[in-house]
């Protein structure tokens, strides 16, 4: 089965790449780099031809209110009519667990817009809602970190391993579409001060992190369960102490000086936007 990964050079698309060919698929990574652009439309037709299934796991390179909204509504009405000229059966979207309960901030309204894209077009689709990556433990203190504290509320998150994510879209990729929205989570419950507590203390990062019930994560007020996924989501193996154990050497800044905390451009731009 050719199966078009959109985003496939990615965090999660490079990971659900490898499991397509090892299956047995022919699994294409199509991204800007090599050639395929989901905004521009340029190298999708040819991408496209010929394939049963496509997955997109893109994300936008601004998290910025108006270019995550317009990336997302334009590559998502772009990958609908190309698929539809070129007979592709199924469309699977990589969105978050509770992307309807963070409205306050425009990434999660530009996620809402893109599945309701995919959710009034005429191709047979599957949306899979995970939960925060254990990748994203990181990112989410740098983006709370003032100083030297981190300050996040005590509200829940069931994190996971990006490989289960990736395990979870393959197999949905692979199945008969749903037509609808399949949750996936982590096997663990945390609150999300102590997860990223945990997460710093195993990266040796001096950051400390303090239980603020009037912070916000990314510019949006939790409650206890707003992060967490319904009962019958799918849950993935992968325990965070062991994904620490496997991963800790591959984190890249994990002695990082807490004054110049490296922020990528998305948390720069999202940042200043919060502020
Ligand atoms: N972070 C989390 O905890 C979390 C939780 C649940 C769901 N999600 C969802 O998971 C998805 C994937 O996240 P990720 O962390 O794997 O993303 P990522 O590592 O940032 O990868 C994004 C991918 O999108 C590609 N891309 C960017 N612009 C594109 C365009 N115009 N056309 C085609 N491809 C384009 C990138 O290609 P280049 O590298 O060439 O730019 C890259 O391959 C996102 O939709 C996100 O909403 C994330």
């Amino acid at each position: 089965m050719k199966i078009v990964v959109i985003g496939g050079t990615g965090l999660i698309g490079s990971k659900l790449v490898t499991k397509l060919r090892e299956h047995g698929h022919e699994a294409v990574a199509a991204a800007p780099n090599p050639g395929v652009n989901a905004v521009t439309g340029e190298g999708l037709a040819e991408a496209l031809r010929g394939a049963s299934v496509v997955v997109d796991v893109s994300n936008a390179p601004s998290w910025e209110d108006t270019a995550v909204l317009k990336f997302f509504e334009t590559s998502t009405r772009n990958l609908i009519a190309h698929e539809a000229a070129a007979g592709v059966r199924h469309h699977v979207a990589l969105s978050v667990v509770g992307s309807e309960r963070m409205l306050e901030s425009g990434y999660f309204r530009a996620k809402i817009a893109q599945e309701n894209l995919i959710k009034g077009s005429s191709i047979p689709y599957s949306i899979v809602r995970a939960t925060q990556f254990f990748e994203f433990v990181k990112p989410i203190a740098d983006f709370s970190t003032d100083g030297h504290k981190v300050r996040l509320p005590s509200a829940l998150i069931q994190p996971m391993a990006a490989d289960d994510v990736a395990s979870a879209v393959g197999q949905i990729a692979v199945g008969p579409p749903v037509n609808g929205t399949v949750e996936v989570g982590g096997p663990e419950q945390f609150p999300l001060d102590e997860l990223v507590r945990r997460g710093l203390a195993a990266w040796k990062d001096p950051r400390e992190v303090i239980a603020d019930s009037q912070a916000r994560y990314y510019g949006v007020k939790l409650s206890e369960r707003t992060l967490v996924p319904g009962d019958g989501a799918r849950l993935g193996q992968t325990r965070f102490q062991s994904w620490l154990t496997q991963a800790a050497a591959q984190i890249p800044s994990a002695h990082p000086e807490p004054t110049s905390v490296a922020v990528g451009t998305k948390e720069k731009e999202s940042r200043k936007k919060a502020s």
